[in-house]
């Protein structure tokens, strides 16, 4: 699996060409590293990464055809990179996938990720409906984030009600403050731009962008004990803040729109 590494004045940044999928992010301003990645992940390209940040597209979650790939096939696909630019304190890293077209989206996009690192990190990607028809598809920049003990973080941006995947999408008021208990996985539809994440040992925003939901994923003990690539305690060291379109986006043909995260 091809490993790409960025270092520069201001941060490094680690990413697998399989899924161009982030695996480690340190900004220099405060040497922390913000994501979570299993040490049990398989980097053998024969499962999506477990943490850091997957690239979930052209759907979200489980294909209603339950043998198609949950999260689409990018964040197992080889991406090759297009373009660099190296600054002293920034670069700009542009990346695509071989094919988008695949098993359950016949559109005909154009699919990049641009990353910038340097004191923050912004990933923006990208979709183009190249094609003469138009089409839906939903996407999210699926962020594993490291915490020092799940039970301590309080996340606070987001408002309304959400989705809770845990009770058959039951509507429920996001809690405030927003702490962590038990099993979660939320589907926040709101337009929220800013959330901020406080750990007890440092705080962190996460700026959204062209997303319609924000979605917030803890497995727990129980579910993440059936997971192979976890460690079972692990999930007390990682929370999810995904940046997500989950409503289906729709593109005419020309169109173009860009989901983005903003990791500070
Ligand atoms: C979250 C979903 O985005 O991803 C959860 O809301 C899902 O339902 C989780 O369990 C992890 O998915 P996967 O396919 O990477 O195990």
């Amino acid at each position: 699996m091809s490993i790409i590494s960025i270092d520069n004045q201001a941060a490094s940044l680690e990413l697998s060409l399989f899924g161009a999928h982030v695996l480690s992010y340190m900004p220099k301003k405060d040497s922390r590293q913000r994501l979570y990645m299993s040490p049990c992940a398989l980097m053998d390209g024969s499962k999506a990464i477990r943490g850091g940040i997957p690239i979930c597209w052209p759907w979200f979650g489980q294909h209603e055809a339950s043998s198609l790939p949950a999260h689409g096939y990018l964040r197992t696909r080889v991406w090759r990179i297009t373009r660099i630019d190296d600054d002293l304190r920034e670069t700009r890293l542009q990346l695509q996938p071989g094919r988008t077209r695949g098993e359950g989206f016949d559109g005909c996009a154009d699919v990049t990720l641009t990353l910038l690192v340097g004191d923050s990190l912004s990933l923006s990607l990208d979709t183009q409906n190249i094609g003469q028809q138009p089409f839906s598809y939903n996407a999210a920049l699926h962020s594993y984030f490291r915490v020092s003990d799940i039970h301590k973080v309080r996340l606070a941006g987001l408002d309304g009600d959400y989705l809770d995947k845990v009770r058959d999408g039951q509507r429920a008021p996001t809690p405030d403050p927003y702490t962590f208990e038990g099993e979660t996985d939320r589907i926040h539809l709101c337009q929220t731009s800013d959330t901020l994440l406080t750990d007890p040992d440092y705080e962190m925003s996460i700026g959204h962008r062209g997303h319609d939901s924000i979605v917030v994923w803890n497995p727990w003990q129980q579910k993440s004990e059936a997971m192979a690539d976890m460690p079972d305690g692990d999930y007390r060291q990682m929370l999810c803040i995904e940046t997500a379109i989950t409503q289906g986006k729709r593109l005419a043909p020309d169109e173009q729109h860009q989901l983005v995260q903003i990791i500070d």
